[in-house]
């Protein structure tokens, strides 16, 4: 199969939302290097530079900075993904923001930001790009979800309320788009070395007046295996759901947390 730029490849062609950085680059990358024709898309421009390292390495990555929390920018993404590649196969919706702060301190601002991104992005994202693999009767879509969807966390609880509707809307969809052979599961990561990540254990070290290794290690032991994931493990549970190998794997949620939430 040839794209409109003239490269072949047969591998599936994947929409991942949320690529300029952390889990989102890391599943672009791993599927790109195994084949996959990958669209990244990403409200930074760094998207860019995730796209170029990917076909320098000689893999395939198309990219557009893109908000998902915009209905015209979504529109225009996925018409993009469909002209360069002729349809999307698999979409990921990975972009998300975190929100560490007590409730009476969270504004209705932080509120609607939170639920608009998480919920509201994945939202818009499959309303655009369902319709195409319905037509073409195959699909996966993987929505990116959180141990916060499971376990109460002090100070998460709007963002923890956005990852439990992930999980929700997730179960629904699949039963929804069920007939047309379309997929729908969702990954709950415990904790992943990722910008996001790192930048709400300094929230939490600042507002705690307790350094940033001491708060890590806390939430390093939240894992059985006293550590944070990297981003690419959390990749490797996106590249099964999405593929043939996960066929009978629908309206799941799959809890990749090193064990947090059997505890
Ligand atoms: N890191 C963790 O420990 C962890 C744990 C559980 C779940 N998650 C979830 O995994 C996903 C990825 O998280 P990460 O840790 O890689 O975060 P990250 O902050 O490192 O990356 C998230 C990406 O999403 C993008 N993004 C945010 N808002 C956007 C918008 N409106 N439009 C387009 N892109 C937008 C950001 O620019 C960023 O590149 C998120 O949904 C997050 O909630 C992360």
């Amino acid at each position: 199969m040839t794209d409109s730029q003239g490269k072949t490849s047969a591998g599936p062609v994947a929409l991942v939302t949320g690529a300029a950085r952390g889990i989102g680059a890391a599943t672009c990358r791993l599927f790109a290097a195994r084949g996959a024709r990958v669209f990244a898309l990403d409200r930074l421009d760094e998207v860019g530079e995730v796209a170029a390292g990917i076909e320098s390495g000689g893999g395939t990555c198309a990219w557009r900075t893109c908000d998902v929390t915009s209905e015209p920018d979504v529109v225009a993404s996925v018409s993009a993904a469909n002209d360069r590649f002729g349809h999307v196969d698999v979409l990921v919706n990975n972009a998300g923001v975190v929100l560490v702060k007590p409730l009476e301190e969270t504004s209705w601002d932080d509120y609607r930001k939170v639920v608009d991104v998480n919920v509201g992005g994945a939202f818009l994202l499959c309303k655009h790009v369902i319709p195409r693999m319905k037509e073409r009767r195959r699909g996966a879509v993987v929505n990116m979800a959180s141990v916060s969807g499971h376990v109460g966390q002090t100070d998460h609880a709007v963002y923890g309320a956005t990852k439990g509707a992930v999980l929700a809307m997730t179960r629904a969809l699949a039963w929804e788009v069920a007939p047309f052979g379309i997929r729908v599961n969702s990954i709950s990561p415990g904790s992943v070395d990722t910008p996001m990540l790192r930048g709400d254990v300094g929230i939490e070290s600042a507002r705690t007046g307790r350094s940033f290794d001491e708060v890590k290690a806390e939430r390093e032991a939240e894992q059985a295996f006293d550590r944070w994931a990297d981003p690419t493990e959390i990749a490797e549970v996106v590249w099964f759901l999405a593929s043939d190998a996960a066929s009978f794997v629908t309206g799941t949620d799959v809890l990749a947390d090193c064990g947090w939430v059997a505890k």
